[in-house]
C-alpha cells in the first residue's frame, strides 16, 4: 500500500543534484576553474582525495538520468548550472559550449515532461573570482547577476522559475568561516561580508531575471533551533544561533533588515558592508517562492568559548543517518509553521527544495539495494510536509536530495544520499528500494490528492 499523504492537488513532486556534485567533465567544452576544483585538489581537504573530476559523469550520462527523473514521474528536477562552464573566469566571454550543454538538458527534460528549476549557484564560484576575493568582494555579486543574465536570455524562454543561490549560510560557514569547503577560508566572524554580499547577488540577479519576465526563488538551509534547556543562558544562545543560521539569510529577503546580530558584536550594517539600497534591492516585492532546504533541528546550548555567543548541543535519542546527522522529521513541521508565524504575509509560498538523508547503501548479492532507513526518512519528513499544510502553511512542492549519490563535498563519495545507487568505477545506476516507494507514492498521490 503506497503511504497515503494528505497534500494539495498540483503539489509538486520533484529531485534535486548540483553540477560539481554530479556533472564530472571539468575540463571539457571550455569549462573554467571553480574554486572547487582547487579545493578538491589540496591534500586533505577533501575525505581519500576525492575530487568531483568525473562525479556522477552526469555531462554525458543525462539522457540515462532524464530517463530516471521519468521513471519516477518527476514533475520538476531541480539542478544547478555550473558558472565557470557559462562564463569561465567569472568577468570575460560567454562560453558557447557550456551553454550548449544545458540547452540540451533543458530540452531534454521538457521533452520528458518535467519542469527544469535551476539553481544558479550552488557553491562553484569561477576560481578566477575567488582569486579577486570571492564572495568577501562586492563586486562578486554584480558578477554573479551579469551571469544570471547571460543564463536567463538564453535559458528563460523554457525555464519558468529560477532558484538563485543555494544555501548561502552553509557556503559562508563552511567556505569562509570555517574552511571546511572551498574556498576553504578559516574567517570566523570574518566572513560575515560573504553573507550580504551573496545576499546582493541575490537582489541584483533576482532583478534581472523579473525584467525577463521569470519567477525567483532562492534556496535556504533552515534548522529549527531549540535551547538544550529552559535556562535564560541556553534560550539565549539558542536566540543567537537562530539570527546567524535563519534570520540573518531571511529577515533581508522578507522584511529588508537584518536581525540583532549584538550578540556576535555585530552592527547592523555588518561593520559597513551594508551600503544604503542594498536592503531594498534584497528585499524587492515579488519573491515567487522560498526553498527550504531542511536536514535536521539544532539544539544550542550556552557558549562553551567565549569566541562565539553558542555552542551545539547533541540531540539525544533519535535515529541517526549515516553522517551522523539526528532524524527529527516533526523538526520540519516546526520549522515550516515556525516561518508562517515569524513572517506571516510577508512569506512567499514554500518548496521544500532539499530533503534526504545519507546511508551506508551497497548492492545486495541479487545487485537489488534495499533502504528502508531512506524509505522511513522520506516518509517521516512527507507526514510533516503534510501536517504543517494542514496547520495551513502554504507548500507547493517537495524536491528530494538527491536523485542520484553523488560527490558529497568533503565527504567525497562516502556519503549516500541518492534514491538512485551510482557505482562511482563502472557510473552503473541502480534505482533503489526507495525510488520504487516514491515513484508509488507520487502516482498515488496524483491519483488521489487530499486535499
Ligand atoms: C546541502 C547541499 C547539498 C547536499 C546536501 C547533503 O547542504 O545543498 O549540495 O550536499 O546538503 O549534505
Amino acid at each position: 500500500m503506497p503511504h497515503h499523504l494528505d497534500l494539495p492537488q498540483g503539489f509538486r513532486w520533484g529531485a534535486s543534484t548540483a553540477a560539481y556534485q554530479i556533472e564530472g567533465a571539468v575540463d571539457e567544452d571550455g569549462r573554467g576553474s571553480s574554486v572547487w576544483d582547487v579545493f578538491a585538489a589540496r591534500p586533505g581537504a577533501v575525505r581519500d582525495g576525492h575530487t568531483g573530476a568525473v562525479a556522477c559523469d552526469h555531462y554525458h550520462r543525462w539522457p540515462e538520468d532524464i530517463a530516471l527523473m521519468q521513471g519516477l514521474g518527476l514533475d520538476g528536477y531541480r539542478f544547478s548550472l555550473a558558472w565557470p562552464r557559462i562564463r569561465p573566469t567569472g568577468t570575460g566571454p560567454v562560453n558557447e559550449a557550456g551553454i550548449a550543454f544545458y540547452d540540451r538538458l533543458v530540452d531534454g527534460l521538457l521533452a520528458a515532461g518535467i519542469t527544469p528549476l535551476p539553481t544558479l549557484f550552488h557553491w562553484d564560484l569561477p576560481q578566477a573570482l575567488e582569486d579577486g576575493g570571492g564572495w568577501l568582494d562586492r563586486d562578486t555579486a554584480y558578477r554573479f547577476a551579469e551571469y544570471a543574465a547571460v543564463a536567463a536570455d538564453r535559458l528563460g524562454d523554457r525555464v519558468p522559475a529560477w532558484i538563485t543561490l543555494n544555501e548561502p549560510f552553509v557556503h559562508m560557514v563552511y567556505g569562509y568561516a570555517l574552511g571546511i569547503h572551498a574556498p576553504g577560508r578559516a574567517l570566523m566572524l570574518d566572513a560575515l561580508p560573504a553573507a550580504h554580499h551573496q545576499l546582493l547577488g541575490h537582489g541584483l540577479a533576482a532583478a534581472a531575471l523579473r525584467e525577463r519576465g521569470l519567477q525567483v526563488m532562492i534556496a535556504n538551509n533552515l534548522t529549527p533551533v531549540r535551547p538544550a534547556t529552559d535556562d535564560p543562558a541556553d534560550v539565549e544562545a539558542a536566540t543567537a544561533y537562530d539570527a546567524l543560521h535563519n534570520r540573518l539569510f531571511t529577515d533581508p529577503l522578507l522584511l529588508g533588515r537584518y536581525p540583532d546580530l549584538s550578540a556576535f558584536g555585530l552592527t547592523e550594517d555588518l561593520g559597513g558592508v551594508v551600503r544604503p539600497g542594498d536592503l531594498k534591492l534584497i528585499s524587492a516585492p515579488g519573491l515567487d517562492g522560498l526553498g527550504v532546504n531542511y536536514y535536521n533541528p539544532t539544539r544550542i546550548a550556552a557558549p562553551a568559548d567565549p569566541a562565539l555567543p553558542f555552542t551545539e548541543a547533541p540531540i539525544e535519542g533519535v535515529p541517526r543517518t549515516a553522517f551522523d546527522w539526528p532524524v527529527v522529521p516533526d523538526g520540519l513541521r516546526e520549522l515550516l509553521v515556525g516561518l508562517r508565524d515569524r513572517y506571516g504575509a510577508a512569506l512567499p509560498p514554500i518548496t521544500i527544495t532539499e530533503n534526504g538523508c545519507s546511508v551506508a547503501d551497497a548492492p545486495a548479492a541479487d545487485g537489488t539495494v534495499d533502504d528502508p532507513d531512506r524509505i522511513s526518512y522520506l516518509a517521516g519528513h512527507l507526514d510533516a510536509v503534510a501536517a504543517a499544510v494542514a496547520e495551513g502553511v502554504d507548500v507547493r512542492g517537495y524536491y528530494t536530495w538527491s536523485l542520484l549519490d553523488n560527490f558529497e563535498w568533503a565527504e567525497g563519495y562516502h556519503q549516500r544520499f541518492g534514491l538512485v545507487h551510482v557505482d562511482f568505477e563502472t557510473q552503473v545506476r541502480t534505482p533503489k528500494a526507495s525510488y520504487a516507494w516514491y515513484r508509488d507514492l507520487i502516482a498515488a498521490h496524483r491519483a488521489s490528492p487530499g486535499r
